[in-house]
C-alpha cells in the first residue's frame, strides 16, 4: 500500500503546504501516478482519498470524502432517532443527552449521529491521514446554515491514541466522558456488501484492531467512563469476542457489545 498526494491547481495551496507537513506523503504532479495504490487529493472541494488500483472488474468510484452535508448521512441522522442500534447501545433511548468520547473516530459518522441526537461529543483519531479527512469534513460542515451547524457545535475532534487520552484521564488532567464508545476496525471474516465503501477503503491503509491488544484498551475505558463503555462490533449479532458485555444490541452489518 503506497499513498501519493496530488493538489489540484486551483486548490488552496497554503493548505495543502499545512497538510504536506502533517503528513509526509509523497507529493504527484498527476492524479493518475503510476506505482501507488491509493492517491490523497486535495481539490477546490476539498480532501478526498480514492483508491487508483481497482480489484479486477470494478469500477474507478469517487475520492472518499467526510461530507457532513451528504444526503445518506442526513437520512440515517434522521431516520429511527433513539431507537436506533447505537442510540440504544449508548442509552440515548432511556437518559437525557450525554458526554460521549468516541475514541476511535474514523470518518465521524457514528459521531455525527450521537451529535445530532444531542450528545456532546469529543473525537479521537488515531491516523493523522483520516484525522485531517476528518477535519477537512468538519471545517466545511461549520460553514453550513442551520442544523447542520448547530450539531457541529457538539462535535469535537482531537488527534491522538486512546489509550494515552484515558491515561490522561486517569491521572485527572480530563474530563471522565459519561460514555466512551469504540469501533477500532476489527478484521471482518467475510467482505461483505454490508462494508461500506468508506470504511472499505480505510481497511486498505490502516492497520487492523488485533484482539488482544484490544482487551487493554476496553480495560482501560471501562475504567474511565462514567456510565458505560460501547464496542461496535462487526457481524449482526452476539459472538465469542462479547464475552463480559452486559448485553448487545444487534443490528445489519454490526452489533454494539455495552459495558455498563
Ligand atoms: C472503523 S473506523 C471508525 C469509524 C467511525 N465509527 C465512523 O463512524 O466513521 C476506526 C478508526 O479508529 C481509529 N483508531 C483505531 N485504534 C485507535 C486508537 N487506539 N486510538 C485512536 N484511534 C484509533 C482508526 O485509525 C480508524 O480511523
Amino acid at each position: 500500500m503506497k499513498i501519493a498526494f496530488y493538489c489540484h491547481a486551483d486548490a488552496d495551496q497554503d493548505y495543502f503546504g499545512e497538510l504536506q507537513d502533517a503528513l509526509q506523503l509523497p507529493v504527484v504532479s498527476s492524479d493518475q501516478p503510476e506505482q501507488y495504490s491509493h492517491l490523497l487529493r486535495l481539490d477546490p472541494e476539498g480532501l478526498g482519498l480514492e483508491r487508483l488500483q481497482q480489484p479486477s472488474g470494478q469500477q474507478q468510484q469517487q475520492a472518499t470524502r467526510v461530507d457532513f452535508l451528504d444526503a445518506g448521512l442526513q437520512y440515517r441522522q434522521q431516520s429511527t432517532g433513539k431507537q436506533q442500534g447505537i442510540a440504544k447501545a449508548v442509552g440515548l433511548n432511556r437518559h437525557a443527552p450525554m458526554h460521549v468520547m468516541d475514541a476511535t473516530a474514523g470518518l465521524g459518522r457514528d459521531a455525527f449521529i450521537l451529535a445530532s441526537l444531542g450528545c456532546r461529543v469529543s473525537m479521537l483519531e488515531s491516523s493523522m491521514l483520516v484525522y485531517c479527512l476528518l477535519r477537512d469534513g468538519i471545517s466545511r460542515a461549520v460553514m453550513a446554515e442551520g442544523e447542520i451547524r448547530q450539531i457541529m457545535q457538539g462535535m469535537q475532534l482531537e488527534h491522538g491514541q486512546a489509550l494515552e487520552y484515558f491515561q490522561a484521564i486517569q491521572n485527572g488532567s480530563r474530563e471522565k466522558p459519561d460514555v466512551i464508545y469504540l469501533d477500532p476496525m476489527f478484521p471482518v471474516r467475510q467482505k461483505s456488501a454490508a462494508v461500506k465503501k468508506d470504511m472499505s477503503i480505510l481497511q486498505e491503509i490502516l492497520p487492523l484492531q488485533d484482539e488482544s491488544a484490544f482487551a487493554a484498551l476496553l480495560q482501560a475505558a471501562r475504567d474511565c467512563a462514567v456510565k458505560r463503555v460501547v464496542v461496535k462490533r462487526p457481524g449482526s449479532k452476539k459472538g465469542r469476542q462479547d464475552q463480559g458485555a452486559s448485553f448487545i444490541v444487534p443490528g445489519k452489518a454490526a452489533h454494539f457489545s455495552v459495558y455498563v
